[in-house]
Parts: C-alpha cells; structure tokens; sequence
C-alpha cells in the first residue's frame, strides 16, 4: 500500500509495474534510514508539545519508531515490495509496530520536508567522515615530509625541469590543497546545518507546530526562513558534489604523480606490494593501479556534479520528483572518495623514495641557472641582463659541449663562488623566503602545517564528528 492511495479508485489495479519500477527509490534511500529514524522521533516530540499527541502516545510511537530504527540496524528489518520509499517503509513498520496510533505519525508531515531534512543529516555526518579521510591523508603526507628530511627532487614547470626542492616541500603542497579541501567541506556542512523539518509539502501548516523545536531536537542550528526554499533547496547537495569533486581533482593528481614516479622512466618511487597490483599476463609487471583509480574516479565525481546542476536548474518551486535524483550521485560521491583516501593514504604512507634517483635528477647541470642570475643580481647587475648572460653561457655549454661550470668559472663576472653553485645539492639551500622549497623555510611550513592540521581536526570533532588521531592513518613503511 502506498501512502496515497486514498487519492486513487478503489477498485483500480494500483500503479502500473513500470511506474513503479521508474519511480521507486528505496533501493537507494534507504542509506537515510538511521537519518529517517532520527527526523521521525523528533517530530513524534513536536507533536507532543505541540499538544497532538498525548504523552501516551508520544511514548508509544517513540517506542515504535525506536523499534523501526533498531530493526533496520540489525539488518532484521523486512522491507516490503511496496516499499516505495525509505519513509514509505519506516512508516509502514512504526504503524505494524504501534497499530492505530501509527496512522498519527505523518500528521503536519510531509515527506518533501522529510526527505530534506533527512538529506542534511546524512551530509552533515557524511560530509565530516570524509574531512576526517582527509587529515587522516594529510597526517600521512606530513610525516612523510618529516621523515623526507633534507632529501631533493627537481620542481617542475611544463613538466620540465625547473629548479630543485625539497621532497617534503612538494608533499605538502598537496596537503595545503587538501587542507583547502577540509575547510570547505566543514564551510559547507555549516551552511547545510538549517533544518527544513515543518514546512510541510511546500506552505507549513495549520497545525501549531514548532519548526525551532524539532530543529534543536536535530541540533540543527536554525530552522528555515522560508517554507517553499525549504524543501526545494539542495544547494547543499550541488556544494557537497563540488567539494567532493574539487578534493577527487587533488587526489587524481597526487595519484598521476605516482603514476609517472613509479615508472621506469621516472624512477623515483617503488610502490608497496600491498598497494601494487599485478597483470595477468605479463609476469614482471607491478601496477600502480590505486593510483590510476584515485586518476580515474575524479571523471566521475565532477560528473556527478554536473548531472547534479543540470537537474536542478530549471525547477520550478517547489518540491519535484526530480529531486529524487540528487541521492545516488551524492551517496556515490561520498563512497568513492571514502574508498580512495584510506587507499592513497596506505600507498603515500608505504612508498619507497628513491632518493639518488631524484637527487641525480635535480642536480642538472643548470638547475641552478637563477642562482647564477641573482649572485650577479646581488653584485648590481640588472636582472634582465643577468638572464641573458646566464642564458647565453647555458647555450654555449649545450652547443660547445664545455660544462656550465667551467664556463661559469671562466666568466670574468662570475668565477669560483659562481661555480660553487653548481654543485649537487647547493641550489635548494638558497630557497629562503617564507613558503620557499628550502630546508629552513620547509622547516616553518611543516610547523605551521602541524598547527593547521590541529585546529581543523578539532573544528572536525566540534561538528561532531570523530577524528583519526595523529599517525593513527597509513601503514607505516616498515609494516
Ligand atoms: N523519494 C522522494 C525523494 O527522494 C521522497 C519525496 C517524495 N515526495 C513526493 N511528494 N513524492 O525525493
């Protein structure tokens, strides 16, 4: 039975299968259950103090309600063919539960302000498990950066060689982009945190309901303004797509660097067997697929957000089915992000740098060619001629096939302090100023980048959400 039939002729057949197999969404709503639970008993209460429901009767559909919930966490709850929806279900169980008290539940209810307010639960809770994820993420990059020390590799612009930094330095760069990531879930979560429960179908009610009531019994920090936004706003749903998007963007290009690290051609890293796959055909082959995937799923998640945008932008106010479809692209979202964090985290947690490899690769003979700029920059020459100078000895080395060096030392504006700059390992040294690739300079970020991951982890846990501990994330290397 559906809630509606009253609506419909008695003796008419009912929906059509094909309707219901179109419109039927609890194959995947009833991932609100527990939100659905939730929203029930607070508006069971509201209809108590509203005067509704007599004690009696609010503990009685408490406790039906309540019986619902535990059922569905036990994985003992029996759904029904003609469960339409979540709240189809929890419904029909509280009324097979509680009997004709049951047919009061839905009273100055509907489920277009349900399923709203159900929605901002689950991303309330969804939305701070996946920034936890991410400092969980962030810790591991953080003490790989630590234990990089003052180990090199070549910066790159246009995938060229550009100058070399610190390897801690480049693994924090992507935890500042995920500290970016972490503040705009919790931005987000805080302005989803409204509660839609009591704007009805699309009006509120006649009924002396109390919409702040059963917000705080939410702990939702405010109630809506506007009944018709109430239950036709999923601005929070589009926002939750982008951010979840936007961190799958920072994670596939953390996953491409591994990628092309881990080749032979690169050579600068050797993945964990546990976090390596192999071929079925080629014996020698050791697969960075965690990687490829973490690369790969970001094509998913910005078309969830897409898809998301297009369906809600020619609605009219208020509710439609429509809106129907921003569950499975948000439920998807979440699960593909929640499988690729721990993953990456356990792959960054576990890789092997190799160091030489990287080493070799920066201490190119004029991956110090600034320095050569500003040293006679420093000696008052203008930069712009200082360049040119460099750039001229740098194309004589290639074409005369003389090391820059030793051209550096014949030049009779540089010499032997010049060429000392050329040494292995000399460059990163001289990136100084604060944000810079420089051991002392990475040494400050990594104190700011601890300090930072601090208080998001203690913004995280005052939304009420639990935190990983520092370190607790990504097997260690010596696992
Ligand atoms: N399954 C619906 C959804 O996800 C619930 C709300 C249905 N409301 C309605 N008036 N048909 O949006």
């Amino acid at each position: 039975m559906t809630l509606w039939q009253g609506r419909f002729a008695a003796d008419a057949d009912g929906m059509a299968d094909e309707v219901a197999r179109l419109t039927v969404s609890i194959g995947f709503d009833k991932e609100l259950a527990s939100d659905d639970i939730a929203a029930s008993l607070a508006h069971v209460r509201g209809l108590g103090k509203a005067g509704i429901l007599t004690d009696e009767e609010v503990a009685a559909l408490l406790d039906a309600v309540e019986r619902v919930g535990m059922e569905l966490a036990s994985g003992s709850f029996v759904f029904s063919l003609s469960d339409e929806d979540v709240h189809t279900a929890v419904e029909r169980r509280a009324t097979e539960l509680a009997g004709e008290l049951g047919a009061k539940l839905h009273t100055g209810r509907s489920r277009n302000d349900q399923v709203a307010t159900d929605l901002r639960l689950w991303c309330r809770r969804s939305l701070l498990q996946v920034a936890a994820d991410v400092v969980a993420l962030q810790d591991v990059l953080l003490r790989r950066a630590r234990e990089a020390g003052d180990a090199y590799l070549p910066g790159y612009t246009h995938l060229q060689r550009a100058q070399p930094v610190l390897l801690a330095h480049h693994l924090l760069a992507h935890g500042w982009a995920l500290a970016r990531d972490v503040d705009r879930l919790i931005a987000t979560v805080e302005r989803l945190d409204v509660s839609p429960l009591g704007a009805g179908a699309l009006a509120g009610s006649s009924l002396p309901l109390d919409p702040d009531f059963v917000a705080e019994e939410l702990g939702f920090s405010a109630r809506f303004e506007n009944s018709l936004d109430a239950v036709s706003d999923r601005d929070f749903v589009a926002e939750a797509l982008f951010d979840l998007a936007l961190l799958g963007v920072h994670l596939s290009r953390m996953g491409e660097e591994i990628v092309l690290w881990s080749s032979e051609e690169w050579g600068f890293c050797a993945l964990d067997d546990a976090y390596a796959t192999g071929s079925s055909m080629l014996p020698q082959k050791k697969n960075p697929d965690v990687a490829e995937l973490a690369r790969g799923k970001s094509g998913r998640l910005i078309g969830h957000l897409t898809g998301m945008l297009a369906t809600l932008k020619a609605l009219p106010l208020a509710y439609n089915r429509d809106l129907q479809e921003d569950k499975e692209p948000l439920f998807d979202a979440v699960a593909q992000v929640r499988a690729i964090l721990p993953a990456l985290a356990g792959l960054y947690g576990t890789v092997e740098w190799d160091h030489d490899r990287m080493q070799a690769a920066a201490d190119g003979p004029a991956s110090a060619a600034v320095d050569l700029a500003e040293m006679l920059v420093g000696d008052g020459m203008p930069f712009r001629r200082a360049h040119a100078l460099v750039a001229g000895l740098v194309r004589d080395s290639l074409a005369r096939h003389v090391p820059l060096s030793e051209l550096v030392q014949a030049h009779p504006d540089l010499g032997d302090a010049a060429a000392r700059l050329l040494e292995p390992g000399v460059a990163v040294t001289r990136r100084t100023t604060p944000g810079a690739a420089g051991p002392a300079a990475v040494a400050a970020q990594v104190e700011r980048f601890v300090r930072r991951l601090d208080v998001d982890r203690s913004r995280i846990t005052l939304h009420g959400a639990e935190t990983v501990q520092p370190g607790s994330a990504g097997a260690s290397p010596d696992r």
